[in-house]
């Protein structure tokens, strides 16, 4: 039995709540894991919403928040390979287990080993932000000089992405709120403040030309202003709003496998996807860490510390 934060119905705040639950069984394919650290993302209360039928419908209530974990396997199901009991591992709840608890069961298949030197908290990170900052730029595949703007740099995603970037040599212009422009800078972007004027115009004094890439990371009207920079449509990549295909953009196409997650741990040990942790929550402050997320301007990452 252990705790858990989750929700009893679809719709806002008002329906999370905390439980107990018996630690779950690992079916074929899952390992059951203690949590260490949970990652916290917008997904979670887009979920709660209900918003995203096709990644959670027909599960029976309560479930429990959470699409990723780094924590010590417990059990394994029938046929997972490659993982064993007491390994120390991160990686994606797509079964519907959750990852806001004190146990919960991970896909073996979409699960790495962490390896030593790196902590819990970062491994926590990478399913999400990391794989994906690695399958946009892969998708971009722009070469060393290139530019890109990051739209909603701040952010777990954002930030992840213009490290790796800039990794590879690509000068990165980031947009976000001034509270943003340390992380930012610090990181080797050209920071633009959306709030204080015309984005495109502070944009095009950098690249008068166009950027090669757009990484967009907030959708919608934002999306469709700073798609304007791009010298070819195509490679305006946008991460939550699938309506950039109107554009001529693409949606990105995620690879969530053990070696793409093994790869963002090399990076992660490299310090090359070095996330930014702004907050650490307990499970008992799990609605506090979710809040955070849910008010649209997270800085970096926010985590759940379990155990
Ligand atoms: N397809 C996938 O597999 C996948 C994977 C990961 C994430 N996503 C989606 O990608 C999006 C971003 O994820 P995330 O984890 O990075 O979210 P996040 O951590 O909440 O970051 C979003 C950032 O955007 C900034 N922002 C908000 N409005 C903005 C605007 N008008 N212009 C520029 N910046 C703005 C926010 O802060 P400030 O306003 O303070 O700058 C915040 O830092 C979400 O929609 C998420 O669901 C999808």
């Amino acid at each position: 039995m252990g705790k858990a934060w989750g929700f009893g119905k679809h719709g806002g705040p008002e329906v999370q709540e905390f439980f107990d639950r018996p630690d779950p069984v690992p079916g074929r394919g899952e390992v059951l894991i203690r949590v260490g650290v949970a990652g916290v993302n917008p997904l979670d209360y887009l979920l709660r919403e209900g918003l995203v039928p096709g990644l959670d419908g027909g599960r029976p209530f309560p479930r429990v928040l959470g699409m990723e974990a780094a924590g010590t396997v417990l059990a394994l199901g029938e046929d997972v390979d490659g993982l064993g009991v007491g390994d120390a591992v991160f990686g994606f709840a797509l079964t519907g287990g959750g990852t806001y608890a004190e146990t919960t069961v991970l896909s073996a298949d979409n699960t790495a080993r962490t390896p030593a030197g790196l902590s819990a908290a970062v491994a926590a990170t990478l399913p999400v932000a990391g794989t994906t900052a690695v399958d946009v730029l892969d998708q971009l595949d722009l070469p060393a000089g290139a530019t890109i703007v990051v739209n909603g740099v701040g952010g777990g995603v954002g930030l992840a992405v213009a490290r790796l970037a800039c990794a590879r040599e690509l000068r990165v212009i980031g947009t976000g709120s001034a509270a943003k422009r340390e992380h930012a800078e610090a990181v080797g972007v050209r920071f633009i403040d959306y709030a204080a004027g015309d984005v495109v115009a502070a944009a095009r004094e950098l690249v008068p030309d166009g950027a090669d890439g757009i990484v967009d990371l907030v959708g919608g009207t934002s999306l469709r202003t700073v798609a304007r920079l791009a010298r070819n449509a195509r490679n305006v990549i946008a991460v939550g709003d699938a309506s950039v295909s109107d554009l001529g953009g693409r949606f990105v196409e995620r690879r969530l496998d053990r070696e793409n997650l093994e790869r963002s741990a090399r990076l992660a040990l490299d310090g090359v996807l070095a996330p930014v942790i702004s907050a650490v929550h307990s499970l008992s402050d799990a609605p506090a860490a979710l809040a955070t997320v849910e008010n649209g301007h997270t800085a970096g990452k926010v985590v759940i510390e379990v155990a």
